[in-house]
């Protein structure tokens, strides 16, 4: 049984049967939270750039549950010196083995710094291989890259796409991404939390519909997405 809750903007809990882990968690702060941060207990956060809507609670949420942080190593090295006990800092390209299966580090064209103002190293996105075989790819902050291509290559369960435009890329270029990536399910993420990043996500889900063989699962803050059983259709 492996699952995926939206909490809201890019910020995301992936249960799984040996595990539980959070993307981007920044739910103080976010006006489409519905969640409580104190309710949230991973084993594992993994943090895609040091904005503050994607480190969000990390520093609160790993040192009250001694989670462990998987990052960038710049990243990783700031978390560290602010005491966060275990910190797995890593870069573009490298893969993790942990007990819910394994991750790998890809490119994002973004940018990233600390809340603080301190060089973070690059921000990056995650393509996860879980024990029961799902693949899914957390884009995060990006514009659309030609590395989609590459992953496209390989087979892609889902594709989680920002579509919110203005720091990231929008609806267009999340619909070019998809063509590039091929996955079984996009889900759009990334919009609609302030007015700078308002979209029609129905309008998008239905232009990828149509011009595409993926299925647009959108999901509100709080809701859950099955991860069973995508990995053999
Ligand atoms: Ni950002
Ligand atoms: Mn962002």
């Amino acid at each position: 049984m492996s699952r995926l809750r939206f909490l809201g903007h890019n910020a995301w809990e992936v249960q799984t049967e040996k595990g539980t882990f959070l993307i981007d968690p920044f739910l103080t702060g976010n006006p489409v939270a519905v969640t409580n941060v104190e309710s949230l207990s991973p084993e594992w956060i993994f943090v895609s750039h040091g904005h503050g809507d994607h480190l969000g609670d990390t520093l609160s949420i790993a040192c009250r549950t001694n989670a462990t942080v998987v990052t960038m190593v710049e990243l990783g090295e700031w978390l560290k010196k602010r005491g966060v006990a275990n910190v797995v800092g890593m870069n573009l390209g490298g893969e993790w083995e942990g007990a819910f299966g394994n991750v790998r580090m890809v490119p994002a064209l973004h940018s990233s710094s600390t809340p603080d103002g301190e060089y973070a190293g690059s921000p990056c996105g995650w393509l996860f291989t879980l024990l029961c075989g799902t693949r899914i790819y957390f884009a995060c902050d990006t514009a659309l890259s030609a590395e989609m291509a590459l992953l496209g290559k390989e087979p892609l369960d889902v594709a989680v796409l920002p579509i919110g435009g203005h720091y990231t890329m929008g609806p267009e270029e999340a619909l070019r991404a998809v063509k590039m990536l091929q996955p079984k399910v996009a889900i759009p993420c990334h919009y609609n939390t302030w007015p700078v990043i308002a979209q029609d996500d129905e309008k998008w889900a239905s232009a990828v519909e149509r011009e595409t063989t993926t299925r647009v699962h959108r999901l509100a803050p709080g809701e859950s997405f099955s991860l069973d059983g995508l990995a053999k259709m």
